[in-house]
């Protein structure tokens, strides 16, 4: 391997969420932090180099966004995605959950309904109701230890109610699912047919694992691509979610000039001077970094797999399709969701997200960050077996 993922790099100091949230979130902060969805490598060199020339100008004045910024990301939605889009269907969004935040409020009204389908990453419910939009769960099918969409139960909601939005998490998180292109397709069709408008959230697109291909929403049909748009971001795939670097991709000029009717007379869709330089250094140089550094989050995810397996048989992996996250389903511990905190940060002294956050499914499951050296989860598993064997 051209890089080095085996590094252990400490992170104190740096106002990381993972570090400093720690003690108000789990109560104490000697715990092997393994929760917020950001990694523990270094974020690629090209991209550290691009700022670093950036910094030594020592100028940091108003800055527009370069063409080069446009053109590497149609490249690479192209390259990566086979997604054929042209630079002026990308705006800037300053965050995917602001980027959905502003969707809910231009394209819904105070008490409509917005579908999500939980488990799923919990802002897509605490941002719908924080302003005062009505969440409906249809929750997803949990078959063989694989993830589906209730697509049946999506119709029989869309019978009975009235529903404006569905935001989508493609691929999913916590369970890693990458949707086929059939699933998406049918899902497109169904909403198109009630009218409830789509938002899918792709931020963790560029992360399809060995094997996986992701499908961007909106190249599955007419339907999909006139009744959606898309949230990505370098964020997640490369390591800069400090640096706040998402954009929107929405190739219907009318969903395109609704949306931006939203952000331009509030300045939403001006990016930042570090924003740019980086998701441009990213999209040029980074793709062998990343391809590395999913084989390597592969290696992980094998190594947790196995170790449960052999050592703690009563909690099983479902093994991600895409991303760094492990879901882990815990119910074979038999224990209380009290007891399954306590086992885990005061007996284990691991931090992760504890699963009922995640909505309606998520009860007795724990979300494992791999996204780390791969010593360090050696660590934690074994924290975890002694703390199990008590
Ligand atoms: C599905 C999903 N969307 C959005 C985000 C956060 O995006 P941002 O930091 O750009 O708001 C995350 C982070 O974990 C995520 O998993």
């Amino acid at each position: 391997m051209k890089f080095n993922f085996d590094e252990n790099i400490d992170r104190r100091g740096t106002h990381s969420v993972k570090l400093e949230k720690m003690k108000a979130l789990f109560g104490r902060d000697d715990l092997l932090p393994l929760w917020v969805a950001d990694m523990d490598f270094k974020s690629p060199p090209a991209i550290t180099e691009a700022l670093r020339k950036r910094v030594d100008h020592e100028i940091y004045g108003y800055t527009v966004a370069p063409d080069a910024y446009y053109h590497s990301i149609t490249a690479w939605l192209a390259k990566r995605h086979g997604w054929q889009v042209n630079s002026e269907e990308i705006t800037f969004v300053p965050g995917v959950v602001k980027g959905f935040a502003f969707a809910i409020d231009h394209f819904t009204g105070k008490g409509d309904k917005v579908i999500i389908q939980p488990p799923v990453y919990h802002p897509f419910r605490i941002v719908t109701t924080s302003l005062g939009r009505e969440v409906v769960n249809n929750p997803l099918l949990l078959e063989e230890g694989r993830y589906r969409m209730d697509l049946d139960g999506l119709r029989s909601i869309l019978s009975q109610q009235k529903c404006k939005m569905l935001i989508l998490c493609n691929p999913h998180n916590p369970g890693g699912r990458v949707w086929s292109p059939d699933e998406l397709r049918e899902l497109a069709e169904i909403c198109f047919d009630h009218g409830v408008f789509v938002v899918s959230d792709e931020i963790h697109a560029d992360l399809t694992l060995p094997g996986y291909r992701h499908t961007p929403f909106a190249t599955v049909s007419e339907n999909a691509v006139s009744n959606s748009l898309t949230l990505m971001a370098p964020s997640k795939t490369f390591n800069i979610a400090g640096i706040v670097s998402s954009f929107a991709v929405i190739p219907d000029k009318k969903i395109r000039e609704q949306y931006l009717s939203y952000l331009e007379p509030r300045e939403l869709n001006q990016g930042t001077l570090f924003a740019y330089t980086a998701t441009t250094a990213a999209y040029e140089q980074c793709g062998e970094w990343l391809d590395e550094m999913l084989s390597y989050v592969q290696g992980n995810i094998d190594l947790v797999d196995h170790f449960l397996n052999e050592q703690i048989p009563q909690i099983r992996a479902m093994r991600p399709e895409a991303s760094f996250l492990m879901w882990l389903d815990c119910h074979g511990l038999s224990l209380s969701r009290s007891e399954l905190t306590k086992l885990f940060v005061d007996r284990a002294h691991l931090a992760l997200n504890e699963g009922s956050m995640f909505g309606p499914g998520g009860e007795g499951f724990m979300r494992l960050n791999v996204g780390t050296p791969r010593n360090v989860l050696e660590k934690a598993l074994n924290k975890l077996k002694k703390a199990i064997e008590g």
